[in-house]
């Protein structure tokens, strides 16, 4: 039997153990829908209290119940270890590992090819490595591949490689890994067809491609789209507000049209680990090729120029109400950067508060998620929130929405606000009592 043969035939027979690298908002998902489709997994963190949690059956992850990794761990078909020797009793190694921005938006491969390293000294005949970290397109072939065959073993011989990039939405009601089609693309056909097989097994649609760089640029075209089209919306939303048109008013009556229009909306800035990030992945390779990205380069200007517009309106709308910011005190509501989720990764909020507060405003936060503002890569607000009470609201000059959290959408709360800044359009124009100033 081939290494092929024989790695096919244990997916088949879900006798395949699925190693998951890096335990985060991508890993744990994947590692758990391995365990709920019948193969053996090991999950792996350098995190040492991840895998802890886990075996004490405790999420970590808000939107993942402690009941479903309860369930999972209590099955005793997965195991979650910070020792990597473990990657020999793979078959297959999911890499889920972070990849951030480095001071000058470049790249931080660094957990990639640690990753990768770890791997190859512990790679043997048989396994199938695929990369699952939002990258620029050459990657796997460029930083994991050869990394890989520096031992000697040889790829779609020996080893397979591929890249399937995660489309994980946390707190998404409707899609989640199971559901959500999975692009696969291989280094060689071998590759492709163990690398599929294995999805196959485990989501509803695989979507193989021709190579891991048109899978590698799938994901990151999916979020340059969101980021070009938010930066648009947010362009709309300056320019309509110096005409004195209501931006939110302008997009329900164009998502009217039943073709050929898409409604995105503005903010005060993008969050979380993919959209503000990615985008330069693609500016940075594209560099490196002569050409320029300039959209996307536009794209990235017009959104981190966000807080500072908010920031910009909540001046003014605290000096039209006799009211200097210098000595103001302002609450953020939400630190979140999208709602009902207690993920703060990138959130525009904490640029907000550093605004505001250098200012001189004296601003607090509200977040029913978040109870205390953790230290994050570029801020340590050394704040916890204040409790969401419309007592509280009542004790601050201004209210700056930032996150559209339900717990936010309750009209009493307002009842004695005195100014209201209102990024999200939490509530239509004119329904509250208190002077709303949308931004
Ligand atoms: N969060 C999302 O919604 C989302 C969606 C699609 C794609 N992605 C991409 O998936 C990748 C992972 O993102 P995430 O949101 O899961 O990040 P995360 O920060 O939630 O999780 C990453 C995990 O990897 C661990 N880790 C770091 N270095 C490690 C190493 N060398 N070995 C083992 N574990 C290590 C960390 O401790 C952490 O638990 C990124 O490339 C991201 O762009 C994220």
């Amino acid at each position: 039997m081939t290494q092929l043969e024989n790695l096919l035939a244990k997916i088949t027979s879900r006798s395949a153990t699925v190693g998951v690298i890096g335990l985060g908002y991508v890993g744990l998902p994947l590692a758990l829908l391995f365990e709920e489709s019948g193969f053996p997994v090991i999950g792996f963190d350098v995190d040492p209290k991840k895998p802890e949690a886990l075996r004490r059956g405790e999420s970590y992850i808000r939107h993942i119940g402690p009941e479903r990794i309860g369930k999972a761990f209590g099955n005793g078909r997965i195991s979650a270890t910070s020792d990597f020797g473990r990657l020999t009793e793979c078959d297959a190694i999911l890499v889920c590992v972070p990849t951030p921005l480095g001071k000058h938006r470049e790249p931080d491969l660094t957990f990639i090819r640690t990753t990768t390293e770890t791997i190859a000294s512990h790679l043997r005949p048989g396994q199938l490595v695929v990369l699952e970290s939002t990258t620029y397109p050459g990657t796997t072939r460029e930083e994991v591949f050869p990394r890989l065959e520096a031992g000697g073993l040889k790829c779609g011989r020996d080893f397979f490689l591929a890249f399937s990039p995660e489309r994980e939405d946390p707190g998404n009601a409707t899609f989640h890994t199971k559901n959500t089609p999975k692009i696969v693309g291989g280094l060689d056909p071998v590759s492709q067809e163990v690398a599929t097989a294995l999805f196959a097994a485990a989501v509803d649609r695989v979507v193989p491609v021709s190579s891991p760089e048109v899978a590698e640029a799938a994901k990151l075209m999916e979020n340059i789209f969101r980021s070009v089209n938010i930066a648009l919306v947010n362009e709309m939303k300056v320019v309509l507000d110096r005409m004195g048109i209501d931006v939110w008013e302008v997009i329900e009556a164009a998502k009217t049209k039943p073709f050929g229009y898409m409604p995105f909306y503005p903010g005060p800035g993008l969050g979380g680990h993919c959209i503000p990030l990615d985008p330069f992945y693609f500016a940075w390779k594209a560099a490196e090729h002569g050409v320029w990205a300039r959209f996307i380069e536009l794209a990235g200007e017009i959104n981190t120029a966000m807080p500072h517009y908010v920031v910009d309106k909540t001046v003014k709308a605290l000096n039209a109400h006799g009211k200097s910011i210098r000595g103001a005190r302002v609450l953020v509501l939400g630190l979140a950067y999208k709602p009902d989720i207690d993920d703060d990764r990138e959130s525009p909020s904490f640029e907000i508060i550093e605004l505001l507060k250098n200012l001189g405003a004296d601003v607090a936060y509200c977040d029913p998620y978040i109870p205390k503002a953790k230290k994050v890569r570029k801020h340590d607000l050394g704040l916890v929130s204040v409790p969401c009470t419309a007592d509280e609201f009542a004790r601050h000059d201004a209210l700056l929405v930032a996150t559209a959290h339900t717990a936010f959408r309750q009209p009493a709360l307002y009842a004695s606000v005195r100014l209201l800044v209102d990024t999200r359009n939490l509530f239509p124009a004119g329904t509250l009592a208190c002077p709303v100033v949308r931004a």
